[in-house]
């Protein structure tokens, strides 16, 4: 039984505060930590942060960590840990709001993930078949990686308006070569761009990758296809972007200048233009998936785009890992991916639920770190427990995003001869 949980408070990868948990059962100490990112709040879960400007800007987390402390650690202590979904019901009772900002997501996230862990020491069980238990699943799949080789966005200081392209590997034969084809891919793209820019081109975004300071996608892309040739991994590596168009949809234009000085207006397009420029891009590069194409609320382009079945349309922004979303999207045909954010919906039972619901509807899952991430490996193990079939966690470097794919890598070699990598089944992984 759980017989003790303690919270602290630590930094993430962009040195913000967040919460970490030790949950205690007479089977040892089970350490989990919470993701964090910009929550919007308006149909994810809220974090709770002090908001005491003298400390860490009022970004510290204290109160959060005293809720763990204090009112979760009560009502757990001789609880089951493998009873999963009683656990994180007790929470959302506690909680009584309906994004989980009384006790905050942070601390809600951080006790749920150390109960499952501990919830899988007491069935002697690995972390990653206990989920699969806990979602009625057996296959067990790793899934295919998409690293991010190029920021932009919001997430790095170049012009670039897309916030993220990636590397799917999906022609390799496990794992393990997939993130050596991403990892290759990664150095080849470091001297295709100090070859061309200089070292300083090399500077990179919060999520690990390059960042360039050029506001082209095609300039950008033509960088990537140079690196992937010179691995030699042609036929094997497709390309993912995520536009994140939300952050830069101004009215029902789109500005793909957004970060750059002179903002001339020029560059505005609408989303008929940004329906061709996909079009486009599809049709000279291989790009085969495309996160959040347009604005989070102008679903009309976006199932329009999705309709012409051209690539995966993930919705992220769109979705916001919110089940009434993912349930409008389903019926309206909006989009076809779901990209789970587990801070979002806030609970690892609640995250199996969005995951079945997209699944059910034949929809592609990528499983998503946050851009404030921690050593915690947690969604590896999730991803294969749930056989999402993808997932993203930064560049093929850094620590906080290395904890997540070295761990793919653990699972694959404990798997052994029944490791399934979902490879060309990366959108449909059964
Ligand atoms: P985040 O999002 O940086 O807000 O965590 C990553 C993403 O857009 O996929
Ligand atoms: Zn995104």
């Amino acid at each position: 039984v759980i017989t003790k949980v303690k919270a602290r408070q630590i930094l993430d990868s962009r040195g913000i505060p967040t919460v970490e948990v030790d949950l205690h059962t007479n089977k040892g100490m089970f350490r989990a930590s919470a993701p964090s990112s910009d929550l919007s709040g308006m149909y994810e879960a809220v974090e709770l942060r002090d908001g005491d400007k003298g400390s860490y800007l009022g970004n510290s987390v204290i109160r959060a960590v005293k809720n763990v402390n204090e009112k979760i650690s009560e009502a757990l202590v001789g609880m089951d840990p493998t009873l999963q979904s009683q656990i994180d019901q007790a929470m959302i009772e506690l909680d009584r709001t309906e994004k989980k900002g009384e006790l905050g997501v942070n601390a809600i996230l951080a006790v749920s993930i150390a109960a499952c862990k501990a919830g899988a020491a007491q069935k002697e069980v690995p972390l990653y078949k206990h989920i699969a238990d806990l979602s009625g699943k057996s296959q067990l799949t790793l899934p295919v990686p998409a690293f991010t080789v190029i920021s932009g966005g919001k997430r790095a200081g170049n012009n670039l308006a897309i916030q993220e392209i990636m590397v799917l590997p999906i022609g390799a034969n496990r794992f393990e070569e997939a993130l050596q084809m991403g990892s290759e891919t990664y150095h080849h793209l470091k001297a295709v761009i100090t070859e061309k820019y200089g070292a300083h081109g090399c500077n990179v975004g919060e999520d690990g990758g390059f960042a360039p300071n050029i506001s082209s996608i095609k300039e950008v892309l033509d960088l990537v296809k140079e690196a992937i040739s010179r691995t030699g991994y042609n036929e094997q590596i497709k390309l993912a972007i995520d536009v994140a168009a939300t952050d830069f949809c101004i009215g029902t234009k789109y500005d793909l200048d957004y970060k750059s000085a002179n903002k001339s207006g020029q560059n505005f397009k609408s989303g008929q233009d940004m329906t061709e420029m996909y079009k486009e891009l599809c049709n000279e590069y291989p790009i085969v998936s495309i996160e959040d194409p347009f604005d989070k609320e102008d679903w009309e382009h976006t199932k329009k785009f999705s309709g012409l079945g051209i690539c995966q349309v993930v919705g992220d922004d769109l979705i916001m890992s919110n089940p009434k979303r993912i349930k409008r999207a389903i019926e309206e045909s909006t989009c076809n991916a779901l990209l789970v954010k587990i801070n979002q919906i806030g609970t690892v039972t609640e995250a199996i639920e969005v995951v079945k619901l997209a699944k059910d509807a034949h929809w592609g899952v990528v499983t998503s770190h946050r851009c404030g991430e921690t050593e915690d490996s947690f969604i590896a193990d999730l991803s294969v427990g749930l056989s999402t079939g993808q997932i993203k966690a930064g560049a093929p470097c850094r620590g906080e995003r290395l904890a997540k794919y070295n761990q793919l890598l653990r699972i694959e070699e404990e798997l052994g001869d029944n490791a399934f990598y979902a490879g060309e089944d990366w959108r449909e992984s059964p």
